[in-house]
């Protein structure tokens, strides 16, 4: 079975519950957890297929444990990989800077053609986020503060997607 890479940085363990849901979901790859907090920056280059998970914070930042990681993803050669992103914020308490952490981290890649698993605007309520690009997040967007009873169709729909994708 085909591997899948999925490293996350969690603060109070959201974006860590929600990674594992994502794990679970894959039907036929299989998913190696590793949270960039204890993670070599150079394991992300053994995997053909990448998930990278963070959450917002400090208005507009990633997940702190991201920002050592990010500048040796900009050295890193993406060339024949296929990356996919999902981040977590809160849009009721942060409506100017929602899921930004997810936008910041998409901002540090070299390459954009290896993104795959856009997701749609619609069921957010917010004013601003750095994560949208031409009227689409660029990778999968939860909310656990708000919408944790949505988080589960979510997660399901964006991995049958990503199968697809990762299979094209
Ligand atoms: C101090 C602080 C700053 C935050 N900043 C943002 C923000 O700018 N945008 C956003 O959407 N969410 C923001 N959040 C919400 C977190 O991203 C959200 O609760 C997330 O689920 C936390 O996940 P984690 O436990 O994996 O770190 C912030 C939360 C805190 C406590």
């Amino acid at each position: 079975m085909k591997e899948i890479g999925l490293f996350y940085g969690s603060t109070y363990g959201m974006t860590e519950t929600v990674a594992r849901k994502i794990q679970s979901a894959f039907r036929k790859f299989r998913v190696m957890l590793h949270n960039v907090k204890d993670a070599s920056a150079d394991l992300p280059e053994k995997y053909d297929f990448l998930l990278f998970g963070t959450s917002a914070w400090g208005i507009g930042e990633m997940q702190s444990d991201w920002e050592n990681w990010v500048f040796s993803l900009g050295k890193m050669d993406f060339s024949g990989k296929k990356v996919a992103l999902f981040g977590l914020g809160d849009q009721k308490k942060f409506p100017d800077s929602f899921a930004d952490g997810l936008g910041k981290l998409y901002s540090h890649l070299p390459d954009k053609s290896v993104v795959v698993g856009e997701w749609p605007l619609d069921g957010y309520s917010y004013h601003a986020s750095l994560a949208e690009k031409n009227g689409r997040f660029v990778g999968l967007v939860l909310d656990e503060n708000n919408q944790k009873d949505r988080t589960d169709e979510r997660i399901r729909r964006w991995v049958d997607q990503l199968e697809k994708e990762f299979s094209d």
